[in-house]
């Protein structure tokens, strides 16, 4: 099936099909009926090819908002706690997690018949108050905080044993330069610290398939080339690495990368015997919005998907965030303001990025 979506995508890129991003406006003025076989939700397209359609949760908005959350249990079969099963929201009082939001999600996605991507059990970002504190006072030197580490993925992985399809047990370990990023776990526990993530994850969970997960893997370059060595050195020393997750986050502004600079780079890392996922996709741009940059939008997300499509062993493909309702991003970007990073509007309804790639894996089917 993965090869046969493979063949059929690269006559797609070949031939530069441009796919129509919306139905063509029928004669009498009206939109044609679309094809019943492309305006399904994303998740059953996926099926058929092979490729499980995800997105991240808010879990607010989960508990608030009912078209939202029918519209994940429609639309995806992957889910990715947004932040409910970061440190810092687990474990707010030390030695007291709560689970709650994040037991919620993943009895949620049974229910659905969704897998779950876990995010992240380790990164530099979101960590509980009282471990940065302790670090920043002396109070948790480098024994302290490896023990502490150690203990947070025995008690996460272990808590969530046999439910996690993928876990991020690290999170953007390596910066744009190339270098390992320069971290409280970097200085206080040596480069060392990524093995021993993995390998207390493998010891906590052997079911979970473990990635390294980051940003700007969608094109060739240092921060790409940095991650290329250190896989190929955490599989010398078989540290149990099964994945990589290229997040996906692109702005229009920057350019996006070309479908085939990503399916090559990308590419290398299946042939040291990993599977790809693309974790955390969101396109965003500097607002106002206008057609021309809501069809480029459309393009960055074709892109991405058709190279998944393209890899033998493109796994999963999540946005982050579905609908501009509820997005990260204007919080984030404020000047000059950006958003409209999703493939819904806010009032769900589909921009062409959303039509587009239901004709995309529509055609790879
Ligand atoms: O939970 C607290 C709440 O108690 C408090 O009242 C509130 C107001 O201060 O803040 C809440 O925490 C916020 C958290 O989201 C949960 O809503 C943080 O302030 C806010 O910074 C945090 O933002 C998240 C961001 O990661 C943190 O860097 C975004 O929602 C989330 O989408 C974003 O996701 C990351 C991925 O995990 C990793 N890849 C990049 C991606 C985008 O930055």
């Amino acid at each position: 099936m993965k090869a046969r979506r493979s063949v059929l995508v690269a006559s797609l890129l070949v031939v530069g099909a441009a796919l129509p991003a919306s139905a063509p406006v029928a004669a009498s003025g009206g939109e044609h009926r679309r094809s019943p076989a492309i305006d399904q939700p994303l998740r059953e397209h996926g099926q058929r090819v092979g490729l499980r359609i995800g997105t991240a949760v808010d879990m607010a908005a989960f508990n608030n908002d009912t078209e939202y959350r029918n519209r994940i249990a429609v639309e995806f079969s992957a889910v990715t706690a947004e932040n409910v099963m970061k440190w810092g929201e687990l474990e707010r009082v030390q030695g007291q997690p709560d689970y709650t939001l994040a037991d919620q999600l993943v009895a949620s996605a049974r229910a659905n018949r969704q897998k779950v991507h876990g995010h992240t059990l380790l990164w530099h970002n979101q960590l509980p108050q009282w471990l940065t504190d302790g670090v920043t006072s002396g109070d948790i030197d480098a024994a302290e905080l490896r023990a502490l580490l150690r203990k947070h993925i025995f008690e996460v992985a272990g808590h969530f044993r046999g439910k996690i399809w993928h876990w991020d047990v690290v999170n953007e370990v390596i910066d744009d330069s190339g270098n390992l990023r320069d971290t409280i776990f970097l200085r206080l526990l040596g480069p060392g610290y990524i093995a021993d993530a993995f390998r207390w994850a493998h010891q906590a969970d052997p079911h979970a398939e473990l990635y390294l997960n980051d940003y700007n893997l969608e094109f060739p370059g240092a921060k790409s080339d940095a991650y290329y060595a250190l896989v190929q050195q955490l599989l010398a020393q078989r540290v149990p690495v099964d994945g990589l997750g290229a997040q996906g986050h692109l702005g229009i502004q920057f350019g996006l990368p070309s479908t085939l600079d990503t399916y090559n780079n990308l590419r290398r890392f299946e042939l040291l015997g990993l599977e790809i996922s693309f974790t955390e996709v969101d396109i965003r741009m500097i607002l106002p919005t206008d057609q021309y940059r809501t069809q480029a939008q459309a393009q960055g997300f074709s892109g991405l998907l058709t190279a998944c499509l393209l890899l033998e062993r493109c796994e999963m493909f999540t946005f982050w965030g579905f609908t501009d309702k509820y997005n990260w991003v204007p919080g984030f970007f404020t000047d000059p303001p950006e958003g409209d990073a999703t493939m819904l509007n806010e009032d769900f309804t589909p921009k062409p990025a959303y039509r587009e790639m239901q004709a995309i894996l529509a055609l790879a089917a």
